[in-house]
């Protein structure tokens, strides 16, 4: 597979195409960015983390029947993916009270809900990427009432195996953000990543966060938990 012009760049990823115009290279970077970009950083070695442990899981998710845009990992930092017109959407199922929910709606982080949540936000960094309701994705024709409907069916059966999966480990899933993508068929996938970067993870004896919080919040030991979180990972994958 040749990889050719770099079509672009993200805030954690470059894109390249490739010979092939339905398949694209994605390259991880080990840049992290916070609060919509204004908070940068690096974490060394990131990029080759969420590369694998994305890979590993999206693996994991084809195998129980969600198809997702990954086809092969080429190297370290780099894979082959599907290309996707994407749905310019952020959805986010939570398990458990934290981050933006605790601070909108005023509820405790590490409260427990009966059953996971979702939400959407509007993929806009101009605007902040605010909340919208599937009828507000609706309006702004962002996909059709069926490809919501397939989203969030999908979203909600990605986080109960995620959350098994996480729970082996000894890891807790608290929330996680997800992207989704139209392949040339027109039919929906998961796209982006599953990683530390899009996921809080906590381990679910010492609640210790093993996720991008430690940079989000300056808790330190940044590197130190992405490793320890792609170790438990390895041990079950
Ligand atoms: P939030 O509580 O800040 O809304 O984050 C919810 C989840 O989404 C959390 O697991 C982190 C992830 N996330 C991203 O992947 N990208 C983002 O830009 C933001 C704000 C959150
Ligand atoms: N990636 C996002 C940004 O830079 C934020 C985050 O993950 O918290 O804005």
């Amino acid at each position: 597979m040749e990889k050719k012009e770099q079509l672009y760049e993200g805030k954690a990823k470059k894109v390249f195409a490739t010979d092939d115009p339905d398949l694209l290279i994605v390259q991880y970077k080990d840049d992290a960015t916070a609060f919509n970009g204004l908070k940068k950083g690096t974490i060394a070695g990131k990029g080759i983390i969420n590369n694998q442990m994305s890979n590993r899981l999206m693996l994991l998710l084809e195998k129980q029947a969600i198809p997702t845009h990954f086809v092969r990992e080429l190297n370290e930092r780099e894979t082959l993916v599907k290309k996707v017109r994407i749905v310019p959407l952020e959805v986010i199922v939570r398990n458990i009270a934290a981050g933006s929910f605790s601070k909108h709606y005023g509820v405790e982080e590490g409260v427990v809900f009966d059953k996971p949540t979702i939400e959407f936000s509007y993929k806009n960094d101009a605007l902040g990427d605010p909340l919208l309701n599937f009828h507000h994705a609706l309006a702004l024709k962002v996909a059709t009432y069926r490809e919501l409907r397939t989203i969030e069916r999908y979203a909600m059966r990605i986080n109960g195996i995620l959350q098994e999966f996480w729970a082996a480990c000894g890891v807790t899933l608290v929330d996680f953000k997800m992207e989704f993508g139209r392949i040339a068929d027109g039919s929906i996938v998961l796209a982006d990543e599953i990683s530390p970067d899009t996921c809080r993870l906590w381990d679910s004896n010492t609640h210790e966060k093993l996720d991008k919080d430690r940079f989000r919040r300056d808790l330190g030991g940044i590197e130190e938990a992405y490793a320890e979180i792609m170790r438990r990972l390895e041990e079950h994958l």
